[in-house]
């Protein structure tokens, strides 16, 4: 029995002139005919024994990516760092740390990548250095240029002499956003831990060592960068003024217990600094006739990422990680898939992610049925895909014991509460091989455990199985081979019902549709329907689940189609 379709103008995106892709297009940039591969480095490979990932670890993994056919590598922070915040608390941006490797090991990862045509991007954490950073060492002493390098306050006088904080800001890892300095006698600033003191980006003269360092990683060679929390660059300027309630039940001391209007959002300088980041990567575009690409890790709207597009920025869309609810609604999801494609400029790109190393894995946070769902739909979108390394074989997140937890998320949180802010469960290690410590170490004890599950779950093994995750991956990543998906338009006015979701991906007279049930139950629908119009299709692939009658290659009517519960479908049409 076919299930009632829900109007297909419910799911109707108005299709922007910068999205209208025809076969002159074919000339896009790198950057968005690409698939984005995000490598954690502690978890992706050791080489060097000491349970810690590296960047030899890395270099031996590349075949890896050509085996999938991913071209695009970024890699999360690798610089000198005390490790507070596992990398994200630089003490040296023009270093490597010695738990990663040597910077000749760096350009050694960039031949390497040249070499198999990988392009590379790396992490560039521009809102706060470690205290440990020579920068905020000589600011602690007001030495010279660097005394205001930091977001620094008296706080307020309280009518005893005493002092105290000048507002009441909270850090998004909980307590307080200032940390008294015994040394300088003032606050600092610090949106995450004490340990990651923000930059005071109105300060030219942190603007130009900053853009030195950008300068630096490209004259290494790379291909642009992932920017980290670009909304915490800039705060109020007045700093005497609080965050208003957010009103939501949670402990005072934790960050959503304030709407954070003067810290977390995106203030008008901010534009400016990422129009100069930009220049600088035209000016060494100029230079070698090489396009950079810089994308930024921001969670917000649509319409905000509109407005950035506006001033040539591309955000990450984070809506398919934090605004999907569970169980999946075909619906909702693509509610939120229409928004990537409507009012948005011309300089407008799409860019897809459903996981990074902050969040839930797909198989955790939805169930494993729809592990390959989620690659499908990522990589059949028009717009850049990123995937989180270990989502190409389906890793799930693993429970690590508190007394075990390293994320200092986790471990401000305490007992009680680091199981909803702990993000060691999706840092564990890359499953490579069945063997001991899954192949990532020869240590006996890595940084965090591995899974269990690597026995079976792993890449040696899912290379064997023609039905694999990772095969299944490989394939949906060889679909942008094909004009229709590389550079061609995508149709999202097709059948939608509450479980299941369909598109058309088209250039000239290729023309696929893409199905999937993202429900619990079988769905039986009609997809022969117009904008589709046609009755029999073939498959190119699927997501090979258990129980389908569908083979690839085989011809398929689409009139009654059947599709399992997070079963979807790659159609010729
Ligand atoms: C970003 C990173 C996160 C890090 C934080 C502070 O959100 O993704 O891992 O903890 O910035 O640098």
């Amino acid at each position: 029995m076919a299930e009632s379709p829900i109007s297909s103008q419910s799911c109707h995106a108005t299709l922007t002139e910068s999205l209208a892709s025809k076969d002159e297009q074919a000339d896009l940039p790198w950057w968005k005919t690409t698939v984005i591969y995000q490598i954690y480095p502690r978890s992706f490979m050791d080489s060097n024994g000491d349970g810690i990932g590296d960047l030899r670890g890395i270099i031996s993994r590349l075949d890896h990516f050509v085996y999938l056919g991913v071209e695009t590598l970024w890699l999360s922070p690798f610089y000198k760092s005390p490790q507070a915040d596992f990398g994200y608390d630089v003490s040296d941006y023009k270093d490597v740390d010695s738990i990663f490797g040597t910077l000749e090991d760096f350009r050694d990862l960039v031949k390497e990548c040249k070499k198999r045509h990988l392009r590379l991007l790396i992490d560039f954490v521009p809102n706060h250095t470690s205290t440990e950073h020579e920068w905020f060492q000589r600011s602690l002493k007001k030495d010279g240029k660097y005394k205001d390098f930091y977001v620094w306050s008296d706080g307020k006088v309280l009518p005893d002499g005493s002092r105290a904080r000048p507002n009441n800001w909270l850090s998004v890892f909980g307590g307080p956003a200032w940390t008294w300095s015994e040394e300088r006698q003032q606050y600092y600033y610090h949106a995450f831990l004490p340990e990651q003191a923000d930059l005071n980006f109105r300060n030219p003269d942190v603007v130009e060592e900053m853009s030195l360092t950008i300068r630096y990683w490209l004259d290494h060679g790379v291909d642009g960068f992932r920017v980290d929390a670009i909304a915490n660059l800039y705060e109020s300027e007045n700093v005497f003024q609080d965050n208003p309630r957010s009103g939501k039940d949670v402990p005072s001391t934790e960050w959503e217990y304030l709407t954070a209007v003067h810290t977390d959002y995106l203030l008008p300088e901010c534009q400016n600094l990422i129009m100069h980041w930009q220049k600088l990567f035209d000016d060494v575009q100029e230079l070698d006739g090489r396009e950079r690409f810089m994308v930024l890790e921001f969670y917000t709207d649509s319409k905000t990422r509109a407005d950035m597009a506006r001033y040539g920025a591309h955000p990450f869309n984070m809506d398919l990680v934090e605004k999907l609810s569970t169980p999946l609604s075909a619906k909702q999801m693509m509610g939120l898939i229409a928004l990537e494609y409507t009012d948005k400029p011309p300089s407008y790109w799409p860019t897809f992610v459903v996981g990074n190393h902050d969040r839930k894995r797909v198989s955790t946070k939805f169930g494993s049925l729809y592990v390959n769902a989620f690659n499908l739909l990522l990589m059949a979108l028009k717009g850049t895909p990123t995937t989180y390394y270990g989502e190409e074989i389906g890793m799930e997140d693993i429970h690590v014991d508190y007394e075990d937890t390293q994320d200092p998320w986790g471990r401000k949180a305490g007992p009680d509460r680091f199981l909803e802010f702990s993000r060691d469960f999706c840092r564990t290690p890359m499953q490579w091989t069945p063997d001991q410590n899954a192949g990532f170490t020869t240590a006996q004890k890595p940084w965090l455990p591995v899974s269990s599950d690597h026995t079976f779950r792993n890449v040696q093994n899912q290379k064997q199985d023609p039905n694999s995750h990772l095969n299944r991956y490989k394939d949906y990543v060889a679909l942008r081979t094909r004009k229709a998906f590389k550079y061609g338009e995508i149709d999202l006015n097709c059948l939608l019902t509450d479980n299941v979701l369909s598109f058309l991906r088209f250039s000239g007279s290729e023309r696929y549709l893409v199905a999937i049930n993202f429900g619990q139950i079988d769905a039986t629908n009609d997809f022969s329907v117009s904008p589709v119009n046609a009755s029999t299709g073939t498959v190119v692939t699927d997501t090979a689940a258990a129980s389908s009658e569908l083979t690839k290659g085989q011809l398929i009517h689409l009139q009654e189609l059947t599709l399992r519960a997070g079963e979807g479908v790659v159609i010729e049409l």
